[in-house]
């Protein structure tokens, strides 16, 4: 007997970041995030017979090319969720995925890879074992955190939370939790132009960096300030004060980059026209009075969030004046999505 599943996910980006963590993937600080709709990742995983004695038989295909090099990070996740998947002890699993975004985009895939990931091998769970106890997606999040923390925020649509937090009702530690209070029309509609400055794979991983916040000298004020912001945006949701959600959103962007800046060793993820594209972004927002601003992840790509009503005029901003500093011109029209999709069986 053979077993196969098939999932899209989105890929996320985060208002208020997550950057460091405690053993086992235990955020340091609440964050929130976007679900994406244009950037997801499909992701078909297959059983078919094994044949070694290795606990786990992994093989990985990226549009159709077989990668050892992403087997490590996704061997750690089924050894750490061994217990429950025992089943997959007895079967070769083939994984074999592909990105919406263009390859090496710089565009992280672990969160929408990993939540995949996630939902594929609970999905064949059931198939096998039957019903899952608790509530399905809920468990597949707590799995793709295991995998990649910020994976754990994909599984939801529109905005999702992850991290205990007084504020956030259902809230957790373990798995992300849909945002479901009020949200003003316009954010939960929100457009997100990925601007793509650099392509390759950046120089230190999200994962090296979380590790330099151990004995980072503003750790503790970083983790404070996010928890504060996480309050001050759920205000902000509800009000829809766009000047004041762009403030907190550009804000956090910064207090990221400038926690990888003064770490030690300290290193720069942003490039000469990240900022150059975020000078660009503040004076045409001086002159215009459009709500226009930015937000970064950890590389150098800009995230350009804005509402739908003023898309066209956007559009032409970004052709006139940003897109000499992107790479090839490129950049992905993406907005807030509505998570996960299950595929048909390839
Ligand atoms: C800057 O989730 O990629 O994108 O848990 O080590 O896999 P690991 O890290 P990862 O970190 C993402 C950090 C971030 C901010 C965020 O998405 O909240």
């Amino acid at each position: 007997m053979s077993y196969k599943t098939n999932w899209r996910t989105p890929s996320n980006i985060a208002l208020v970041k997550y950057w460091g963590k405690h053993p086992v993937q235990i955020p340091a600080n609440t964050s929130l995030s976007f679900t994406l709709d244009a950037c997801h990742t499909d992701t078909n995983i297959q059983l078919t017979e094994k044949k070694s004695s290795d606990p786990f038989e992994v093989s990985v295909n990226l549009d159709g090319v077989l990668r050892p090099d992403f087997q490590p990070k996704i061997l750690s996740l089924l050894g750490r969720i061994e217990s429950e998947i025992s089943f997959a002890k007895d079967y070769h699993l083939t994984i074999n995925t592909s990105n919406s975004f263009p390859h090496s985009s710089g565009i992280a895939s672990s969160a929408s890879g990993m939540a995949a990931i996630a939902l594929g091998l609970l999905d064949l769970k059931k198939q096998i074992e039957g019903n899952i106890e608790g509530d399905f997606f809920q468990k597949a999040s707590e799995w793709a955190r295991l995998g990649s923390g910020s994976a754990c925020r994909s599984l939801y649509g529109g905005l999702v939370s992850w991290g205990e937090h007084s504020s956030i009702r259902g809230s957790s530690d373990l798995y992300g939790t849909p945002f479901l209070e009020d949200i003003d029309p316009s954010i939960k509609t929100f457009k997100d132009y990925v601007l793509l400055v650099e392509v390759g794979s950046k120089s230190v991983s999200s994962t090296a960096g979380h590790d330099l916040m151990k004995n980072h000298p503003f750790a503790s004020a970083r983790f404070t300030q996010a928890n504060q912001n996480i309050d001050r945006l759920i205000r902000i949701l509800k009000t829809g004060e766009l000047s004041d959600f762009g403030q907190l959103v550009e804000s956090e962007a910064l207090s990221l980059h400038a926690m990888m800046m003064s770490s030690i060793p300290y290193y720069i993820l942003m490039k000469p026209n990240t900022l150059k594209i975020i000078e660009a972004i503040w004076r045409f927002r001086e002159e215009s009075k459009l709500d226009v601003y930015f937000t970064l992840d950890a590389g150098a790509n800009v995230h350009l969030l804005f509402p739908a009503s003023i898309e066209q005029k956007i559009n032409n901003f970004v052709n006139q004046e940003l897109s000499g500093y992107l790479n090839k011109a490129q950049y992905i029209c993406d907005q807030v999505g509505n998570g996960p999709i299950k595929l048909k069986d390839v």
